[in-house]
């Protein structure tokens, strides 16, 4: 079943998500050399708190942290720690946050320090083709345009986007219908309409598609542990084309 969102719906969501927004900028300031994802995670979670605001990951299926924290090869759902962030890695943090009854999701890949030429361009490829498929979340397209236009744009520049994973309606559950996968047939799927609200998350490979999960069974990296970045927007489709929620 999908599930439309009313105005006065979207008027929540826009808040819940302007704090993983905030979330977010806050933890730009701070990623370093010589951070741990777990002290990154401790500003998270206080600061999702003194909104009023309750980390959406933590007791989603027995997850117990506020952020993923995904390093390198690491595609999604790395687990904050005593990792040191260290100077040339690639850091995807992902964020959730549940606020007045519904859910915000965000998500961003960080170069730490100076990073490599090949990982620049990953990271801009990505944050591309997320801001492709966003554009084509408007009425009258089909939910597979969004897709297509991530995966051709990826594909296009030599990567690989991850299969296994998929993007979300998003609303009073963290994962609501539709799925939005990032490969898919322009001009197919379900008719997108006013009031659908969607967490688009292109996860990108430089290499194979191909994932596996560590025996942490959180954690999922590539099959060939080639570089992947994570670019993730909760969007609503209005009558005056996309709007995206999660930002300051
Ligand atoms: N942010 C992920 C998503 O977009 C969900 C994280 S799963 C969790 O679907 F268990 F870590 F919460
Ligand atoms: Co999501």
């Amino acid at each position: 079943m999908i599930v439309l969102k009313s105005k006065e719906e979207l008027k929540i969501m826009r808040d819940a998500n302007r704090i993983v927004a905030e979330v977010m900028a806050k933890l730009k300031t701070v990623i370093a050399p010589g951070v741990t994802t777990g002290e990154l995670d401790e500003i998270a979670e206080s600061m999702i708190q003194e909104r009023n605001a309750k980390p959406a990951f933590k007791g989603y299926l027995g997850y117990q942290h506020t952020l993923c924290t995904s390093i390198n090869h690491e595609i999604v759902h790395g687990i904050p720690g005593d990792i040191l962030l260290n100077e040339g890695d690639i850091v995807s943090i992902d964020c959730g946050v549940f606020y007045k009854g519904f859910y915000g999701d965000h998500a961003l890949t960080f170069p730490v320090g100076k990073i490599d030429s090949d990982s620049q361009k990953l990271l801009k490829v990505t944050e591309e083709a997320l801001y492709l498929g966003i554009d084509q979340a408007v009425v009258g397209n089909r939910l597979y345009d969004i897709s297509a236009a991530i995966q051709s744009h990826s594909e296009k520049n030599g990567f690989s986007v991850v299969r296994d994973y998929v993007g979300h309606g998003i609303g009073r559950k963290l994962h609501e219908e539709p799925q939005v996968p990032n490969f898919g047939e322009a001009g197919t799927g379900i008719k997108l309409r006013t009031g659908l609200v969607l967490a688009i998350e292109p996860m990108v490979n430089m290499g194979t598609w191909k994932v596996k999960v560590m025996p942490d069974e959180w954690t999922v990296i590539t099959a060939d542990k080639a570089r992947s970045a994570h670019f993730e927007h909760s969007i609503a489709i209005t009558d005056d084309g996309p709007e995206i929620l999660s930002k300051v």
